[in-house]
């Protein structure tokens, strides 16, 4: 079984499937900040609910991997910073600003409270303008279809998520979904640029242009005229309600997908169903200026915290992410690999991939595997 790992990995490495960020971005060279012991600096936001057992698997996993990153730990403030309008300070933001590079776990969104969102405050605040999330069957862990391997690339700033809503008279609401020129084109640009850098053949471009017809009108424009300069990678369009139906279906029709920021979120969502749920699914923000912030695509899993029996997998293949794109590829590799053949021997797996292990004992294994 671990030989079939390792091989199903180097071809998904030879893809590109695993490092869903580059170190040379745009051009411009990653760096870093190192501390006086050469450790690399990270900014790590445990987050909420369920984020901070699951931050500490991946410290845990990390140092058993003697992995040469030393955190900067960020927690969410309790009261609102003036400077970000959230519960996010802007001493956390100055981290990742600094940093380049940060590991975040879920933040929970009370809903209706009034503050700005702590996601929203870091994607709007550090301009992370593409979430970039692959999806891909794991081996030796059964779900109705064994050949996913997809990547779903998220517009990230705006969208049905610029925060513009308000009351138009009593009983009547506005929400705005605002769609720009400049991040349509920088998002699929990414997705090209990312198709093209990981051996992908086909970018598919979600949308619902025929009732939007000027918001996703405008993000297919942008992407048509970014096509272009591709010929190589086919472009094609598809209705975001058929893509759902599509990857229920027969996911192995997608390859790489670009959408805007609501239908990435859900898409991603129903990718990480595809594959056995929320618990194993990575990603990681890409910002402008070479900023990378990876995190686990679920949310602070407020019915399981503080029991133990969070899966841990999602934030450890994140961090496999971001240390691709520090570019320790032998440390993401040895923990990557831990990390599957632990879920393949099936030993040791949590209640959400049906097994019994508590998120310490799942960790205890990984460490084991290293
Ligand atoms: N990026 C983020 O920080 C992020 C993303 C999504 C939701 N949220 C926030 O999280 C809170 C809860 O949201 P939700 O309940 O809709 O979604 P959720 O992802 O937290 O949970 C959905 C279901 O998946 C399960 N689950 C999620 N992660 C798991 C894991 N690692 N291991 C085992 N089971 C796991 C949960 O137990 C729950 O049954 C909300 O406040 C929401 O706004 C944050």
């Amino acid at each position: 079984m671990a030989s079939q790992i390792a091989g199903r990995l180097a071809r998904r490495r030879a893809n590109g499937i695993f490092s869903p960020v580059y170190t040379t971005f745009f051009g411009r060279r990653f760096s870093s900040t190192a501390s006086e012991s050469n450790l690399i600096r990270v900014t790590l936001f445990p987050g909420d609910g369920i984020g901070p057992e699951i931050a500490e698997s991946v410290k845990q996993v990390f140092k058993a991997a003697d992995v040469p990153v030393e955190w900067e730990e960020h927690y969410v403030g309790k009261e609102v910073d003036p400077r970000t309008q959230s519960f996010l300070t802007w001493e956390s933001l100055e981290s990742v600003r600094r940093n380049k590079v940060g590991l975040k776990g879920p933040m929970a969104t009370p809903i209706g409270k009034g503050h700005r969102s702590l996601n929203l405050t870091l994607r709007k605040e550090l301009n992370l303008y593409a979430n970039v999330r692959p999806c891909y069957s794991l081996p030796g862990y059964k779900t109705k279809h064994d050949d996913v391997d997809l990547i779903t690339i998220r517009e990230n700033t705006e969208g049905e998520y610029s925060g513009l809503e308000h009351q138009v008279v009593r009983g009547v609401v506005e929400s705005l979904k605002i769609i720009t020129r400049h991040a349509s084109l920088r998002v699929a640009e990414y997705a090209f640029h990312y198709a093209n850098a990981h051996g992908r053949e086909r970018v598919s471009a979600i949308h619902k242009a025929n009732i939007m017809q000027k918001t996703d009108g405008l993000f297919l424009k942008c992407c048509r005229e970014v096509a272009e300069k591709y010929p190589e990678i086919k472009y094609e369009e598809v209705v975001i309600d058929n893509c759902c139906m599509m990857l229920v279906k027969n996911p192995s029709l997608f390859d790489v997908l670009v959408m805007p920021n609501l239908y990435g979120d859900i898409i991603s969502d129903l990718c990480a169903g595809l594959i056995g749920g929320l618990g194993l699914t990575p990603s990681c923000n890409i910002g402008e200026g070479g900023i990378a912030l990876a995190e686990a695509v679920h949310g602070s899993a407020p019915d399981i915290a503080g029991q133990n029996k969070a899966n841990p997998t999602a934030l450890l293949l994140s961090g496999v992410s971001m240390l691709r794109h520090l570019d320790l590829h032998d440390k993401a590799d040895k923990i990557q690999n831990a990390v599957l053949n632990t879920i393949a021997e099936g030993k040791y797996r949590t209640g959400d991939l049906g097994g019994k292990s508590t998120t310490t004992d799942f960790t205890k294994a990984i460490c084991d595997h290293l």
